[in-house]
């Protein structure tokens, strides 16, 4: 991860204008384990429908069928959370034919895959359907992997392609935004550019799911109704672009990065390798594009930018056992992508961020 580490700040800071400043050197250490911590969170109110006579089952774990949705539903669906258990259930009131209960889920904060198009400030996502249509070749060996992990890796790669296929919608609208606030031409032909990328990315990501569900299977329509709205201030582009871009795009560059460096299958580590690249470079484009907004927009657009750094928070999530095939095709245990995040998140954003911030307010 040390590589990364530093080959990702190096290129974060060139994109920002900051490569006079990389002169003091970062000295952390190179540990990416060890997170023993736990996130938990609690799920206001789940109903079970009940008959009228019935009474309200005390441990809903051995009613879950009278539920709305099976019971890892409640704690997968918040948007905040990335694989969630179930690790407490309390019983709340009843009313009527219902039931109430508070779950309390443990999981981790997700990161996602690149830059997926935001909408009051949720992922625009597909859903699976049968196509063929939106795949490359790659094709991972899946010969002695059992049917749990082939579940696991099939969703986790089809969500991945989820991600990266709604990523192309927010890089065109990053073009609209930057072409209509007068950028420069080279800002809106990377912003193209990165569409382009992120439709390799999900085609390779449905490939490989593909491959592990043993049938062809992309996305649905993007969901993206009539209302796209766009950016139409420095601020609100610096914001988006500080959140999406310089944010999400690093950490899954670096999380990309540790992903490849433990997979073994080759089909999984060539889709990883083009990830890597690529979102470095959709990573750079975020920083270069703040730094045109600060030049632009000067204190308003700094103020805005260290109010977004200052929420980044360090994702934790508790270590278990995680099946070695799971990380030679590319899926980390959640303990260990935290850890990685984290180390991202202090190791290149913070410094790159400070440097960011501390040199727009030397220029002024
Ligand atoms: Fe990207
Ligand atoms: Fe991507």
């Amino acid at each position: 991860m040390h590589a990364i580490t530093h080959s990702l700040r190096r290129r974060l800071l060139g994109a920002a204008g900051l490569a006079a400043l990389t002169g003091c050197r970062w000295d952390f250490g190179d540990d990416c384990s060890g997170w023993d911590g736990s996130y938990s969170y609690a799920v206001p109110v789940v109903a079970a429908l009940l008959d009228e006579a019935d009474d309200c089952p005390e441990n809903p774990y051995y009613a879950w069928d009278r539920f709305e949705a099976p019971p890892d539903a409640y704690c997968d669906g918040l948007d905040t959370a990335g694989a969630g258990d179930i690790v407490d259930v309390r019983f709340v009131a009843r009313a009527g034919v219902e039931c109430s209960y508070e779950l309390t889920c443990e999981g981790y904060e997700e990161c996602p895959g690149g830059r997926p198009l935001q909408r009051d400030g949720a992922s625009v996502l597909a859903t699976a359907m049968p196509r063929a249509d939106w795949q490359t070749e790659r094709a991972p060996s899946i010969a002695e992997l059992s049917d749990e992990e082939r579940t696991v890796l099939r969703e986790y790669w089809f969500r991945a392609g989820t991600e990266e296929h709604s990523s192309i919608a927010a890089f065109h609208r990053v073009a609209l935004e930057l072409l209509s606030l007068g950028a420069p031409a080279d800002l809106v032909e990377r912003a193209t550019r990165a569409a382009q990328d992120e439709s390799g990315h999900a085609r390779d990501a449905f490939a490989l799911a593909s491959a592990y569900a043993g049938t062809a299977i992309g996305p649905s329509a993007l969901g993206l109704g009539t209302d796209v709205s766009l950016a139409t201030d420095l601020v609100a582009l610096a914001v988006s672009t500080a959140r999406e871009g310089a944010i999400n795009e690093c950490l899954a560059a670096y999380l990309a990065a540790e992903r490849l460096r433990r997979a073994t299958d080759p089909a999984v580590r060539a889709v990883l390798a083009r990830v890597v690249e690529e979102e470095t470079q959709h990573a750079e484009l975020a920083w270069a594009t703040l730094r045109w907004c600060l030049a632009q927009g000067g204190s308003t657009v700094r103020d805005a930018l260290r109010e977004v750094f200052a929420t980044m928070t360090l994702p934790r999530a508790e270590a278990r056992p995680w099946p070695a095939a799971l990380e030679a095709h590319g899926v980390l245990s959640p303990a260990d992508e935290c850890a990685c995040l984290s180390a991202c998140i202090e190791r290149v954003l913070r410094p790159v961020a400070a440097s960011l911030l501390a040199q727009t307010r030397e220029e002024r």
